[in-house]
């Protein structure tokens, strides 16, 4: 008998953008945190996880092809252990079930696009070590309460076992167990919503996410104005998502994306992951916007140069067209819809 399970896990986007920790250890946030998770084939990372008596002792674990260390207390060890200790309950609970928790591990887990894009490949391949994981436990957690241990491997990890819109909430116990993982909205409620994604530069960020942001709650006074501000946003993006309200969607997902990166600037020493591409994006969405009479677009970047917009299907034509006109590529754009660029609307004019 082979016990082995395989899971996927898409990437996840926040609008609501989680930056700073509470708790190092348990990966407990500031803030709460929102998302959409990018519903594509091709942005996801998969993981098959395969227990056997016979192995020698010690899990591994493959990354790409090439093999992580995984150490005890590390954020893959912690992830694998919780598990373990969970499906160790469900066998003392019933004595015919293998004892699966006792047998060493084979991970082996791929992304299906550039690890260095900067497009959040921790999120997706820490919710897919988890999901299969739990697959191959048969466990009967539910993905938010699975989330409680995907946030331990990447924060934003937990966001990814969701599909459509979801929030992180951020808690209130010191231990932990509230700080979870929730669906605002399926897919399936919004599903003209659309994301393009503009790679600026494939390059390995320069400061990671986990370093960054802890340096930002160490040094940055401006993070208080926007741990005063982000509840009112979680709040009113909610509505916004629940009512389909795209203008105030984008609104909202735009300035939290301008906050987030305001409090990199005033971290010290200062952080800048927006390069001037990501600034000449932020200008052509702002300019089409403008031009159109209401916002139709809106974007955001996490911690790196990379562009995601959002827009509703009807106006990705204009979306492709502007971003097309100013930033030409050698490369067809990637565009699963077969939608075609439009032109840009009358009045359209960049400084
Ligand atoms: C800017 O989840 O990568 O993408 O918890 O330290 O692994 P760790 O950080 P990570 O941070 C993501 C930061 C972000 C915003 C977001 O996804 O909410």
């Amino acid at each position: 008998m082979v016990y082995a399970a395989t899971a996927t896990a898409p990437v996840n986007i926040a609008c609501i953008k989680y930056w700073g920790k509470r708790d190092t250890k348990l990966i407990l946030p500031t803030n709460s945190s929102l998302s959409v998770t990018l519903d594509q084939d091709h942005l996801r990372s998969t993981t098959t996880s395969r227990a056997d008596e016979s192995f020698e002792k010690g899990d591994r674990l493959w990354l790409n092809g090439k093999e992580e260390v995984v150490k005890p207390d590390g954020r893959l060890g912690v992830c694998i252990t919780e598990l373990r200790n969970w499906r160790s309950i469900e066998e003392e609970k019933d004595s015919s079930l293998p004892k699966l928790s006792q047998w060493p591990l084979r991970i082996a887990s791929y992304n299906n696009f550039p690890t260095a894009a900067g497009l959040a490949s921790s999120a997706s391949g820490l919710a897919a070590l988890v999901a299969s994981l739990a697959r191959l436990y048969q466990l009967p957690q539910t993905p938010s309460q699975l989330s409680l241990i995907a946030r331990q491997g990447s924060g934003s990890a937990c966001r990814s076992l969701f599909g459509g819109f979801v929030a992180w909430r951020e808690g209130v116990k010191s231990d932990g167990s509230d700080s979870l993982a929730e669906e605002v909205a399926p897919q399936s409620h919004w599903p003209d919503m659309h994301a393009v994604i503009c790679v600026v530069s494939d390059a390995k960020k320069g400061t990671s996410s986990t370093s960054g942001m802890q340096r930002t709650v160490e040094t940055s006074t401006l993070l208080q104005e926007r741990l005063r501000i982000v509840p009112g946003r979680m709040e009113a993006i909610s509505t916004a998502i629940k009512e389909k309200n795209f203008e105030e969607f984008a609104s909202i997902t735009m300035k939290d994306s301008n906050s987030f990166h305001s409090v990199c600037l005033d971290t010290s020493p200062p952080i800048f992951y927006l390069n001037d591409v990501s600034k000449s994006i932020i200008a052509v969405i702002e300019e089409l916007n403008r031009s159109s009479g209401k916002i139709i677009a809106a974007y955001t970047f996490d911690a790196g140069p990379n562009a995601v917009i959002y827009a509703l299907k009807e106006n990705i034509p204009k979306v492709l067209g502007a971003i097309n006109r100013f930033f030409p590529t050698s490369e067809e754009p990637r565009d699963p819809f077969g939608i075609a660029a439009q032109d840009l609307p009358e009045g359209f004019d960049l400084k």
